[in-house]
């Protein structure tokens, strides 16, 4: 385990999904007391300052993670420099970041046996239940994702 790797999880408003890959990083270094750097941001500044949306907050609570406190931004150009891992939620802000000048972007999905699938984006379907899929599928793939890159 490299105790400076950084890792940085992007979705396009940073309330909805790249927040609970934050959170559900943040819980499994804390419980095995790993000192990995994790944060998170959007593609878009459109929600800068907000913190993560109530389904996505609630969600977490109920699985012990706590989101709250978390706060959106945008990507910046110094992210292309601190951080290691750069994971994007699909394949559009995979191509997005790329546009914006980050390599060696990965998807979420391409971990936990999702065979690369996009984590649909719950924003635009109403209701808890799309968040509930969505945490399952984040859990999954971070889990695996700190396994096979970061052990
Ligand atoms: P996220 O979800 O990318 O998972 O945070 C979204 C949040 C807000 C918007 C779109 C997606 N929006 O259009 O404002």
């Amino acid at each position: 385990m490299l105790s400076r790797t950084r890792i940085l999880f992007v979705c396009l408003g940073n309330i909805c999904r790249s927040p609970l890959a934050e959170g559900v990083a943040q819980y499994i270094l804390e419980k095995e007391g790993l000192k990995l750097v994790v944060d998170s941001a959007g593609t878009s500044n459109w929600h800068e300052g907000e913190a993560p949306c109530d389904h996505s907050i609630k969600i977490a609570r109920q699985n012990k993670v706590d989101i709250s406190q978390q706060r959106s931004r945008p990507v910046t150009k110094q992210d292309i420099k601190d951080f290691d891992y750069v994971i994007a939620m699909d394949a559009q802000n995979k191509s997005d970041l790329e546009n914006f000048g980050f390599t060696n972007v990965y998807k979420l999905g391409d971990f936990g046996d999702y065979k690369g699938a996009n984590v649909p984006d719950p924003y635009f379907f109403p209701g808890f239940e799309g968040f509930e899929k969505v945490f399952k599928m984040v859990d999954v793939c971070v889990k695996d994702f700190l396994e096979q890159e970061c052990r």
